[in-house]
């Protein structure tokens, strides 16, 4: 099946920021139940993993069933991908069956090139560099707890310069907030992506937990050894000594801030047990966020009736 204008969904800034805001307006709006359209009648979500996953993968398999879609799973170890098949070959044999393709894998030049081939909507569920699904969801817990507009609030992130972080800067490159990164040397963030949020907004960079936080309202870690890093554990864990998000961390913080976490999180590392289970923790409402974006991303990429301007 084909589409005339494909859009894909693989970083942040592949959408506006009128788009992004209208995305978040429709997630809150699908939320709410105030929209419950079934746009994807007849229509199916091929899903392919060769990472993990608990909330990508029953998030986007629920969210396309209650948009009145079908949701496919391909493991990497089941599909012929896994056994060497080219990804523009699989590009172009599912845009024949399915009507968009999520992925999650771990270089991210391999879901540019699934787009590029593929003729529906490709959307990025996490590759080592960017992991922009779970940024918006983070996005829409902002906006309930911080208010609409996203431009003066402040976010701090605390830890490993991963997808996560690459995915905070295209969010401040978008959205213009100002954003505070503290990583010790050599978890550095994505350099060309540093640079570019640079000019679009207020982007400080510290090696000291302390500074990032300080009146920030989002604090917000992840793992310091993502998936593929396994082997780094223990090194990660010496590098990063000093930057587990604890409660003396959170006092520094605006009275008003929350805390944000993609999960899975490693309690008494990056975060700990108290901070994380605390009155300031909005972590379950963030990964049930992640069910209403990528519906309202599902919704703005494979929604429109053939012929409609995507
Ligand atoms: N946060 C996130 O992407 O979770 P999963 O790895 O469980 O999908
Ligand atoms: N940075 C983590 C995020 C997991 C959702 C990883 O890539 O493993």
């Amino acid at each position: 099946m084909t589409q005339s204008s494909k859009r894909d969904f693989l970083a942040i800034p592949d959408f506006s920021a009128e788009e992004l805001y209208e995305t978040l307006d429709l997630a809150a709006r699908l939320k709410s139940g105030e929209y419950a359209e079934r746009p994807l009648a007849g229509k199916t979500l091929a899903m392919i993993f060769t990472k993990s996953s608990t909330r990508t993968r029953v998030s986007f398999e629920v969210g396309t069933f209650q948009l009145g879609g079908h949701a496919l799973f391909l493991s990497s170890r089941d599909i012929q991908l896994g056994r060497g098949e080219p990804i523009r070959d699989t590009a172009r044999v599912l845009s024949r069956y399915v009507d968009g393709i999520m992925i999650r894998t771990f270089d991210h030049t391999d879901v540019e090139e699934l787009a590029r081939f593929g003729s529906i909507p490709v959307i990025n569920g996490l590759t080592d560099l960017l992991h922009p699904c779970q940024i918006m969801a983070d996005l829409q817990t902002i906006r309930e707890n911080l208010g609409r507009d996203l431009r003066g609030v402040k976010v701090a992130w605390i830890g490993d310069g991963n997808n996560m972080a690459n995915s905070w800067l295209n969010a401040a490159y978008r959205f213009g907030f100002e954003l505070r990164l503290a990583y010790p040397r050599g978890y550095e963030p994505d350099a060309e992506i540093l640079e570019r949020a640079r000019a679009e907004a207020k982007i400080i960079v510290t090696d000291d937990p302390r500074e990032a936080v300080e009146g920030a309202e989002v604090i917000n870690t992840d793992v310091w050894a993502s998936m593929g890093q396994e082997e780094e554990a223990a090194e990660r864990a010496r590098a990063f000594e000093g930057y587990c998000v604890d409660d003396a961390l959170m006092e520094r913080a605006s009275d008003r801030a929350i805390f944000l976490h993609c999960l899975p999180a490693h309690r008494g590392e990056e975060v700990t047990d108290a901070v994380i289970e605390g009155p300031r923790s909005r972590v379950f409402d963030e990964a049930e966020n992640r069910l209403h974006i990528q519906k309202a991303i599902l919704v703005r990429l494979m929604g429109q009736q053939d012929g409609d301007p995507g």
